[in-house]
């Protein structure tokens, strides 16, 4: 059986501890966390190539303080008990449509992050297919790009449904034909990203439209990265093809508000086009003891800060404050592309549309260039089709820019001298 390793899962079992046999001063506590983190990778000054995102300080602040204003309640409860934190998860719903184009019809809700918003889509319209179709027994297939996140596979694991993934075209975005000629008479998914993970571009998501209209399936456009940065940076100009709720044929979307929305974790979004479609999100039992048990979460009990915080940040923020990041991400970004490619061999891979970018090289390893930088606290990122380094970029890596840039030429440097050394490393998200 392959091993897995896995956070959370306890850790050496040769190395148990011990349940606290007393308890100790929150100073000592907080103290000894404090020290703890002195380990951890420098996400401050950009070191990491995903998982933390900041935009500035004060958006950063207001976040924070909004999360801790509702740290206690539960947005399980926020029908029933905590009206606040209803008419706030409302709210955001309500903004994050009218930013995405949704038609007059189209419904939200909000989820704890991408992956979750994801197996909900996929729920949806596996049983808004069925619904349909009215034959529940047949087992359905999605049909995703091969750049598309692995939450689809997750979201397939968990109901029996068939991923197929197909190759991307020469640019690194889907494949339009390709996808179209994978569909069957099981088909009940397509998939497009805005954008990609692995490449940072934004499918031809009206080119899928048009296939999912033509060929009766549900399109889903996973723009967890995308979806509250990319209708900004196409405000300025830049080249952003349409991707949101108001191309036709797309069903559902999903747009992660603990990404580029500047959000604290953990906040994500789903919506769907209409309410037909909506209506088969969410869960309800009542055949228990308790009565009526009525979710729209895979998860119960979740954080209202989560709430509380995606709320306040639209309100802080508001259009101007994010175009406004928008453009300081993007200029960044063009910064970093032009460096890169001023150091001899390097080349970004195709024509990312937003702040994720990768880049490889011809004559030298780029995976040996990313352990020489791991060495000076560089996190790698890695892609390994085509073999690749990969940053999700925010304004947390504005200031240590020319650092890095520095450190990556001088790495391709080292490498190149290197005889008969080979990466050890492989490609891990
Ligand atoms: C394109 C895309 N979709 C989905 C996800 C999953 O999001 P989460 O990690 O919030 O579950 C990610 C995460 O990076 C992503 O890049």
């Amino acid at each position: 059986m392959v091993k897995i390793e896995l956070t959370g899962d306890g850790g050496d079992k040769d190395m148990r501890v011990p349940f606290p046999a007393k308890g100790r001063k929150r100073d000592d506590i907080l103290a000894e966390m404090r020290g703890m983190k002195a380990g951890d990778a420098d996400w401050q000054h950009g070191r990491t190539p995903l998982y933390v995102f900041k935009a500035t300080q004060e958006a950063y602040d207001m976040g924070r303080d909004a999360f801790f204003e509702f740290f206690t309640e539960n947005a399980l409860g926020a029908k029933r008990a905590f009206t606040s934190v209803k008419r706030m998860e409302d709210e955001v719903v309500q903004g994050a449509l009218d930013l995405l184009h949704a038609p007059d019809d189209a419904g939200g809700f909000m989820t704890t992050g991408g992956t979750e918003s994801i197996i909900q889509a996929v729920q949806t319209c596996r049983d808004w297919s069925r619904a349909r179709r009215r034959d529940a027994a047949h087992r359905g297939n999605i049909v995703v790009s091969e750049s598309a996140h692995p939450a689809f596979n997750k979201a397939a694991n968990l109901m029996d449904l068939q991923v197929r993934r197909i190759p991307t075209a020469p640019d690194l975005r889907a494949d339009v034909a390709a996808m179209e000629a994978a569909i069957d008479r099981d088909t009940i998914m397509l998939v497009g990203s805005a954008p990609s993970f692995p490449h940072g571009v934004i499918d031809p998501i009206a080119a899928l439209g048009a296939v999912a209209q033509r060929r009766d399936v549900w399109l889903h456009v996973d723009a967890c990265v995308g979806g509250y940065v990319a209708p900004f940076v196409k405000e300025l100009g830049y080249d952003v093809p349409d991707f949101d709720l108001g191309v036709a044929g797309v069903s559902s979307l999903s747009a992660d508000l603990h990404k580029f929305g500047f959000c604290p974790k953990p906040a994500s979004t789903v919506f769907y086009a209409s309410a037909d479609k909506a209506r088969h999100h969410g869960f309800e039992f009542t055949d228990w003891p308790n009565g009526r048990f009525a979710t729209s979460t895979i998860v119960g009990t979740r954080p209202a800060g989560g709430v509380a915080a995606a709320w306040a940040m639209f309100q802080h923020l508001g259009r101007p404050g994010y175009r406004d990041i928008a453009a300081r991400l993007m200029a960044m970004v063009d910064r970093y592309k032009e460096g890169v490619e001023r150091v001899p061999g390097l080349k970004v891979c195709g024509k990312p549309h937003l702040s994720i970018v990768a880049f490889g090289a011809d004559t030298v390893d780029v995976f040996r260039v990313s352990e020489v930088m791991a060495a000076k606290g560089w996190v790698p990122g890695l892609v390994q089709k085509p073999r690749a380094i990969h940053r999700m970029m925010s304004l947390i890596h504005a200031d240590s820019m020319d650092e890095y840039l520095d450190d990556l030429r001088a790495a391709v440097g080292v490498v190149r001298q290197e005889v008969g050394s080979t990466a050890k490393i492989q490609a891990t998200y």
